[in-house]
């Protein structure tokens, strides 16, 4: 019962792992990502497809009444049911919590939702919604500038990750216990969650200046973790500089980390040898921080000088942690991420190939094959007979009164 993206994440992560899951949807339109966002007309999106691999689909209506019976017999049958639909729409449906567990006391129910108990907890969310509510944008961005979204969809995929891991802990609960249980994640909590070292600089505020931020020193400090830029959430400060060609592509730069331990290979490598004079007063950590808008200055000009791919090259081997800039076209064409299935292509009778995202958690023993998504209602039939035990003539009945 899920639809758009977080709950469609979650199960499609469970897919990978070998779930059989069956995806309800409503009769003739189905989620509505199949037709959001279309490249090539009448064809399921990308969205779509990319959300919803290795899934059965069943069209069925749990507002008719035969649509009811059928609900009931799968909700009998299934280990999980998954929904991230409007607050209270389950329950609209005539399906309450206590309802399920009445047909199923093994059944475990996980939802997603925007916000989880208080002032909100009955409004609609999207992505940015919760990166807003969750701290991300207030935290995001130039030090002046607006708030700010990430491209990672931390908010929809963020947690359906975490409904995943509920899902299977109350499953591994229930092996125990014999009984099921109500797993819910909140956007905002998962957020929140990712944001914690945020939470973290919140607290330390109230002791001084945060002299990691490039706010530090000449700029002030207010009541709350402002934005940072590119600064490293971490202890060790990082950045990320222009490299060469920048000035055509967009691309052209790599994040650098000073890290205290490898800071004499990294000042050698970029030719100030005397920074690592005892009596000068970049030599430590403690003496950079208030100058560490000059130290990047300098390691820009080095690495203004190399392509971003030469720099990792060789600050990698002196244990210099940096990350070039990758756009999504040199990821999409990086050969070593096609070879761990962590990108790949596949083919849709509709659409023809196309490429994907794999499953990111690699098991020895169980690796991930990623299938094609289903067309809308392509399984009804197969589950209706083979998972609700239905003959041709009530599957038809049913047809004919709009339930599924
Ligand atoms: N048959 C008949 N009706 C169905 C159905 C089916 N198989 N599946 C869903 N519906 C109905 C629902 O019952 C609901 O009807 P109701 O409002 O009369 O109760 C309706 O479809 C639409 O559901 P809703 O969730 O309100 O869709 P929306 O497009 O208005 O809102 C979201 C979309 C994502 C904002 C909303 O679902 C939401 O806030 N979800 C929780 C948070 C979330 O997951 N957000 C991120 C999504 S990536």
């Amino acid at each position: 019962m899920t639809h758009v993206q977080s709950g469609p994440t979650c199960t499609q992560l469970l897919a990978w792992f070998g779930a059989d899951v069956i995806k309800v949807e409503r009769p003739g339109v189905g989620d509505a990502t199949r037709g959001q966002l279309r490249d090539i007309p009448d064809v399921d999106s990308l969205y779509f497809t990319m959300l919803n691999h290795n899934k059965r689909s069943v069209t069925l209506n749990p507002k008719t009444e035969k649509g009811k019976a059928i609900f009931t017999k799968l909700i009998e049958e299934c280990d999980v049911m998954v929904e991230n639909f409007a607050p209270g729409a389950i329950d609209r449906m005539g399906f309450p919590w206590e309802r399920i567990q009445e047909i199923n006391p093994r059944m475990i129910y996980a939802s997603v939702k925007g916000f989880g108990p208080g002032p909100y907890e009955d409004c609609k969310v999207y992505e940015n919604v919760a990166q807003c509510t969750g701290g991300a944008a207030s935290t995001t961005g130039e030090l002046d500038g607006f708030p700010m979204v990430t491209g990672a969809q931390i908010g929809d995929s963020g947690t359906g990750l975490n409904l995943a891991l509920g899902i299977v802990t109350a499953l591994f609960h229930r092996e125990k216990s014999g009984r099921g249980q109500r797993v819910t994640c909140a956007m905002q909590d998962g957020v929140l969650n990712l944001c914690r070292v945020k939470l973290r600089d919140q607290q330390r505020l109230a002791h001084g200046p945060l002299k990691e931020y490039p706010q530090y020193p000449n700029g002030s400090f207010g009541a709350a973790v402002p934005r940072a830029g590119n600064a490293s959430g971490g202890g060790q400060p990082g950045w990320i500089v222009r490299c060469k060609g920048w000035e055509e592509d967009p691309d052209s730069y790599i994040y650098v980390i000073t890290q205290a331990a490898a800071f004499a290979g990294l000042a050698k490598a970029i030719g100030h040898e005397e920074w690592l004079d005892e009596t000068h007063e970049w030599s430590t950590p403690e003496g950079r921080l208030p100058h560490l808008d000059q130290v990047f200055a300098e390691i820009e000009k080095w690495t203004m000088t190399k392509n971003k791919f030469d720099v990792m090259e060789i600050l990698n081997p002196l244990n210099v942690p940096c990350g070039p800039i990758l756009s999504m076209k040199e990821l999409a064409e990086e050969p070593s991420l096609r070879a761990t299935g962590t990108v790949v292509e596949v083919d849709h009778p509709e659409r023809g190939p196309y490429l994907t995202v794999g499953n990111p958690v690699k098991l020895s023993d169980s690796p991930s094959e990623v299938t094609r998504s289903p067309l809308l209602g392509e399984h009804t039939d197969e589950i209706l007979s083979g998972v609700c035990g239905m003959s041709a003539d009530e599957i038809e009945a049913a047809k004919a009164e709009g339930a599924v």
